[in-house]
C-alpha cells in the first residue's frame, strides 16, 4: 500500500524557514549537488511544478542565461523569477507540447524534470497505473522536446513497472541511474530516475 503522510517534517520546516514553496526543492537539489544535473544557461521543462519548490531552485542553478518552464495542471499565477514562464495545462492536454516549444522559441530544452503525482487514494492498484500514465506523458514531451546530450530526472513509484522504464531509459540515454533523494518520505515508495546524454 502508497502511505499517505503528515504535511510536517524536516524538510518541510527548513523549506519554509528558507522560503522555499516547497519541500520537493530538496529533491532537485540532492540531484544536483551529486550529479550537477542543471548547467548555467540550460533551458529546462518542469512538469507538475506546482507550487514550485523546484522552479525556484532551478532558477537559481541556470541563472539569468537559462529558461525554466513550469508546468502544471494548477495555476501558477505568481512570478518565480524572471528567468521562469508558467504555463497552465495538464500533460495529456494535446495542445501542452505546442505551449512548450512557444515559450522554447522553437529550440530544444536541455533538461526536463518531471515531479507529477496524482493524488494519492493509498491503494495501490489505482495509484501505480495513475503514475503510470504521468510518467508517459513526460516521456513523451521528453522525446519530442529534449536535445541530444541533454537530461531528465523523472519522478516514479516502486513497482515492477520501473524495470521497464529504466530499460527503455538506456535505449535513449548513455547513463541512467535509480535516485532516491534524502528528502523522500520515509515510507514512500517514490524514486525518481536520472537519465543523462540523450544519444
Ligand atoms: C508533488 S507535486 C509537485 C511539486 C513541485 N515539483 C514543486 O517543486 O513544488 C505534483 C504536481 O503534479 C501536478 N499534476 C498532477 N497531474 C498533472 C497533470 N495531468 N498535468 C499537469 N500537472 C499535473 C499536480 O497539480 C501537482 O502540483
Amino acid at each position: 500500500m502508497l502511505r499517505k503522510h503528515p504535511s510536517r517534517d524536516y524538510y518541510t520546516t527548513l523549506a519554509k524557514k528558507l522560503g522555499l514553496f516547497s519541500r520537493a526543492a530538496f529533491k532537485l537539489q540532492y540531484v544536483q549537488r551529486r550529479y550537477g544535473f542543471l548547467k548555467p544557461g540550460d533551458k529546462v521543462i518542469i512538469l507538475g511544478s506546482a507550487p514550485g519548490g523546484m522552479a525556484q531552485l532551478a532558477a537559481k542553478y541556470v541563472g539569468p542565461q537559462g529558461l525554466v518552464i513550469a508546468v502544471d495542471v494548477k495555476p501558477q499565477n505568481f512570478k518565480i523569477a524572471d528567468n521562469v514562464v508558467n504555463i497552465t495545462s495538464d500533460v495529456f492536454d494535446p495542445e501542452v507540447t505546442k505551449k512548450i516549444k512557444e515559450a522554447l522559441k522553437g529550440e530544444l530544452a536541455d533538461k526536463l524534470i518531471s515531479d507529477l503525482a496524482s493524488n494519492l487514494t493509498g491503494i495501490r492498484e489505482v495509484d501505480i497505473p495513475r503514475q503510470l500514465e504521468l510518467v508517459e506523458a513526460a516521456l513523451r514531451i521528453a522525446g519530442e522536446l529534449i536535445r541530444k546530450g541533454g537530461g531528465i530526472y523523472l519522478k516514479l513509484f516502486e513497482s515492477p513497472e520501473v524495470k521497464n522504464v529504466e530499460d527503455r531509459l538506456r535505449l535513449i540515454f548513455q547513463k541512467v541511474k535509480r535516485i532516491v533523494p534524502t528528502a523522500t518520505r520515509k515510507h514512500s515508495s517514490e524514486i525518481f530516475l536520472l537519465a543523462l546524454n540523450k544519444k
